[in-house]
């Protein structure tokens, strides 16, 4: 995909601090919000620069993946707009960005990612004003969050390097096949049922995504850690803040799937590395 570095941010030392500039990424479907943003332009209305428009053919193209991309370049937040529910040019474009928008917000609840710096609105093609007041309002509520991975100056408290990580944790989670059924199933399992037409409660269905998510993520973050160098499963265990039974049983998952390899035995603990990485 396009790179999407952010560049020449105003106020490089304001990152961490005071005079913070927030770089916001959004994505625009070309027949609404795009038209809608075009319209504020042509109107005149002013509404702050911090935003980078992608324009997209429709919200329900912007893949999960593609959703968490811009925090791993630099972004503070991403804004996703499309056309208004019933007004998707494509019929359910904007129901899907919304599936996966609020599945995403789940994991980067579990990974410690404050969820507002993932923002999903419907602006339509007459709504300049609404488009410049939208992008008005969020800028000052993530001007509020701080930057992403500003450390003490921002929500999350998490270190620029503790940022990426995660950030590139949530983007594996979501480019992964049991995320694409997450989406699917989100609504699905307490609305119509399981495989066998029985209903699961909304408690349940909550607990079960949750129990999903949370293997998920830490698959990926074994993969990340396992990725750089040979790493340990006590290391894992204590960089992730879990128990290192857990690990086990994941890392076990990810070899018998030929993600990861055995490395060598330090101390008592098992070290791994990403498949193929000795060769
Ligand atoms: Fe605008 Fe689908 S065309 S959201």
């Amino acid at each position: 995909m396009a790179d999407l570095a952010v560049e020449g941010r105003a106020t490089v030392e304001g990152r961490d601090g005071e005079g913070f500039e927030p770089e916001v990424v959004g994505f625009l479907c070309n027949w609404c919000s795009y038209a809608g943003a075009d319209l504020a332009g042509t109107s005149r209305l002013a509404y702050p620069t911090n935003l980078r428009v992608i324009r997209v053919m429709c919200s329900g193209r912007v893949d999960p993946e593609t959703m968490i991309e811009p925090f791993l370049h630099g972004a503070d937040a991403v804004m996703v707009l499309g056309c208004h529910p019933g007004d998707c040019h494509y019929l359910s474009g904007n129901y899907q960005a919304e599936q996966r928008v609020r599945t995403i917000w789940m994991v980067l609840d579990h990974l410690g990612i404050d969820r507002e710096r993932l923002y999903l609105d419907w602006v339509s093609a007459a709504e300049g004003a609404r488009f410049a007041d939208m992008v008005s309002e969020f800028v000052a509520r993530v001007r509020t969050l701080g930057p992403a991975g500003g450390g003490p100056a921002s929500r999350e408290g998490l270190s620029r390097g503790e940022f990426a990580f995660r950030a590139e944790v949530a983007r594996r989670v979501a480019g992964g096949e049991r995320f694409r059924w997450l989406v699917g199933r989100n609504k699905a399992l307490s609305e119509e049922g399981n495989v066998y037409g029985e209903k699961v409660s909304p408690h349940k269905a909550a607990a079960l995504m949750q129990s999903v998510i949370a293997d998920e993520c830490v698959r990926a973050a074994i993969e990340v850690l396992a990725g750089e160098a040979p790493v340990s499963v006590r290391d894992i265990a204590s960089r992730l803040g879990i128990s290192a039974q857990l690990v086990l049983e994941q890392a076990a998952y990810l070899k018998r799937r030929g993600l990861i390899e055995l490395y060598d035995v330090s101390g008592r603990s098992p070290r791994y590395v990403r498949a193929g990485a000795r060769a």
